[in-house]
């Protein structure tokens, strides 16, 4: 199967070597072509008109998410909301929280010290506005959720929130999440205020393998489109039905209300109380593409199978280099195809660049994930992802260029 010609951009690039999907992944014709005839043929906004077009169009929004919910195991599409981004569903889940009174003073949140500062911010603020305490669990030496830290943590009854994320954008390594489960689901909430509430930051998972809320047991997920193939500025905040019915929204404008009156209104059914304003609807059928093109190319089998003999070819490649510190435990069944590495006397940074003049895309620096970088006395690392468009001889000339630069830098 040949996924390359899927991706314009790769032929109009032939000598782009993009491995920086990890950030953002490339988009196919699949996704370009069906939001461009969406938006020649089938455009104009939704909930409002009566139109075949404006019904057209609402159709196609709400297929969307009757797509994401099956992907991921949802009950229902009304338990979609539709956001910007991982970090605007994050904060959306923060500011809702604090809006419904699920803290108070002394309560205990409890997130990782790998966490993307997109699940690190929303909570700090939230904690300062109630006087709630932020709590960390370490990793161990091999980059691993520590488990017995978690463990002891929540038998400290003020723990409300515990928010995780299910794959780390620095080290690659997967939580168990369905070990975590297992700890929170006799605490689980009961009811409002009460028991502990499950987040899980999906944005690194869901591009690489199958997940199913049911299995992870959380009461509220996130992720975004723009690392699934789908277009930028369209996120997903999945919530449980019972608890999105009640966390009152952080923003209230046009249709996230069901009236309004002069002094007071009420807010719409879910998920739509979630989304005020116009929403992102040529995101939205980006997302239908981007669910259909997987589909196209099997579902996530294929994924998995390129994964998994690109992340053994890459992974030989960094062994070979003792001089390089990895990031990262050398297990691959507990991992996506994310590498941070970090060179004892050359700064990322300027790895990066030299890299970058020979047209290889790579990140580097602190991921936005800084308290991991202090916690591991690190200034930086470089961090070089795979995904579906990639091929061996994309690693093999990363390490040919990486050598180089290395061999340059060193002097
Ligand atoms: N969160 C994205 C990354 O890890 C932007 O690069």
């Amino acid at each position: 199967m040949n996924i390359q010609k899927d991706f314009p951009i790769l032929s109009h690039h032939p000598d782009l070597v993009f491995l920086d999907s990890t950030s953002s992944t490339q988009k196919p014709s699949y996704v370009i072509d069906g939001l461009k005839q969406y938006l020649e043929n089938d455009y104009a906004n939704i909930h409002r008109g009566s139109y075949d077009l404006a019904e057209n169009s609402e159709k196609l929004y709400i297929d969307s998410k009757k797509k994401l919910a099956e992907l991921i195991g949802a009950d229902s599409w009304r338990e979609i909301v539709y956001t910007m981004n991982s970090t605007y569903a994050a904060n959306l889940l923060a500011s809702s929280a604090r809006r419904s009174n699920i803290l108070k003073k002394w309560d205990i949140i409890v997130l990782s010290i790998v966490e993307h500062h997109a699940n690190i911010v929303p909570w700090q603020i939230l904690a300062e506005e109630t006087g709630a305490i932020l709590e960390y669990i370490w990793l161990s030496d091999d980059y691993k959720l520590n488990i017995n830290e978690l463990e002891e943590k929540l038998k400290n009854s003020h723990v409300k929130i515990v928010s995780l994320t299910h794959v780390s954008n620095v080290t690659g390594e997967i939580f168990p999440l369905e070990e975590v489960r297992k700890l929170i689901a006799p605490l689980s909430s009961k009811g409002e205020g009460q028991g502990v509430r499950f987040f899980i930051d999906a944005s690194q998972s869901v591009p690489h393998f199958k997940i199913d809320v049911q299995k992870l047991w959380c009461d509220a997920l996130f992720f975004t489109g723009h690392k699934l193939m789908a277009d930028s500025g369209i996120g997903v905040l999945y919530g449980k039905k019972e608890f999105l019915e009640c966390l009152d929204p952080w923003i209230s404008w046009w249709w996230a209300i069901s009236w309004v009156h002069t002094d007071t209104f009420k807010s719409a059914p879910i998920p739509d109380k979630f989304e005020p304003g116009t929403p992102n609807l040529s995101g939205a059928v980006s997302m239908l593409k981007a669910l259909e093109y997987i589909e196209h190319i099997w579902w996530y089998e294929t994924i998995e199978s390129i994964e998994k003999e690109l992340m053994e070819y890459a992974l030989e490649g960094f062994v070979k280099r003792p001089e390089l510190k990895l990031q990262w435990s050398k297990k691959p069944d507990t991992r996506v195809w994310v590498f941070s590495f970090s060179h004892d006397t050359i700064h990322a940074l300027d790895i990066a660049d030299s890299l970058a003049d020979k047209n290889i895309c790579i990140r580097a620096w602190q991921h936005c994930a800084e308290p991991f970088m202090i916690e591991h006395s690190l200034t930086g690392t470089c961090r070089m992802s795979l995904y579906i468009y990639n091929t061996k001889a994309d690693i093999d000339i990363f390490f040919q260029a990486l050598d180089e630069a290395i061999e340059k830098l060193s002097w």
